[in-house]
């Protein structure tokens, strides 16, 4: 779209755009990955605004880490209703009972993870997990919190009762009805989906994880077990391959994010992502142990 291109321009900016956002999104941004990949690239932009096109946690997390850029975050009605699950005070009351350091995963608000140690993804949770002190709060995705769970021994990591609510929506006769259909596709899963769905899956990865398994894969063809709208990015970068989504698994919360709206953030330079400069400055050392950390 030529005039989102102008604007660019115009603004010196870059879209970063999550792996579920719309298609006709995907394809005007200057960047999609996963909320890993995203927080390493707005890390290393020197572009003056981000424009975001993911959801609420995602553009803070962007600015707590660009403290100087301007972010825009197109439709601030986009909050991740799993992020929403936990609350920097219940979360210090459960510290007090247990004395354990706080692992939060990167779907919290600034608040959270002020109070964080560290923060992960779905892509290095376990390698930050396995890498703590015995005794750790997982907070807030329970599902994410049991897969790690299977790789760190008799660690203790106390669960939140958080969920994605998309993800809880996969159920097992949706992965056994897409098998029937193609009993020679590999089985994908994001680790917030429900042991269950873990245990039917040949291969539990983040979005970006996804992506790269099916780049590397000599199978042709894959069910998804996540949001959809990740099969429209794998499609496109390996057109020879199929990819079977579960067709009901989608974010409304992603597709809040309009063209109209991108253009209108750019046009206006509104909605900015503004957030109380203490909790940024506290938020970030967490943020910034996880990107240290890696994939
Ligand atoms: P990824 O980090 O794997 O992209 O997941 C983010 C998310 O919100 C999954 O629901
Ligand atoms: Fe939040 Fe789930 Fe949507 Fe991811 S898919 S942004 S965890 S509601």
């Amino acid at each position: 779209m030529r005039k989102i291109e102008e604007l660019k321009k115009k603004r010196n900016a870059v879209i970063l755009a999550h792996n579920y956002q719309r298609p006709e999104i995907q394809d005007i941004a200057d960047f999609v990955g996963d909320s890993l990949a995203l927080a390493m690239k707005a890390r290393e932009t020197d572009a003056d605004v981000i424009v975001f096109c993911g959801v609420d946690f995602m553009a803070e997390s962007t600015k707590i880490i660009n403290p100087d850029k301007v972010v825009l975050f197109p439709n601030m009605e986009a909050k991740c209703p799993m992020a929403a699950m936990v609350d920097a005070q219940s979360l210090l009351k459960m510290k007090e009972e247990y004395d354990y350091d706080i692992v939060s995963y990167i779907n919290t608000s600034a608040e959270v993870k002020a109070v964080s140690d560290i923060c992960c993804t779905s892509a290095n949770a376990v390698k930050i997990v396995t890498n703590m002190p015995d005794g750790v709060i997982f907070t807030p995705d329970e599902n994410l919190g049991m897969y790690v769970k299977r790789f760190v021994g008799d660690k203790d990591v106390v669960l939140w009762p958080g969920f994605c609510p998309t993800h809880m929506g996969i159920t097992a006769e949706d992965i056994i009805e897409l098998k029937k259909k193609h009993p020679e596709a590999i089985i994908l899963a994001h680790p917030e989906c429900t042991p269950e769905i873990i245990d039917m899956a040949d291969k539990v990865a983040s979005t970006e994880g996804m992506v790269r398994y099916a780049m590397e894969s000599e199978a042709g063809e894959f069910i998804v077990a996540t949001e959809r709208e990740l099969c429209y990015r794998m499609k496109k970068e390996m057109p020879d391959k199929e990819f079977y989504p579960v067709e009901t698994a989608i974010c409304p919360t992603m597709k809040k994010i309009t063209l109209k709206s991108v253009v209108k953030a750019l046009e206006t330079m509104e909605p900015e992502i503004i957030l109380d400069k203490e909790i940024m400055e506290r938020a970030r050392k967490p943020l910034e142990n996880m990107l240290k950390a890696g994939r």
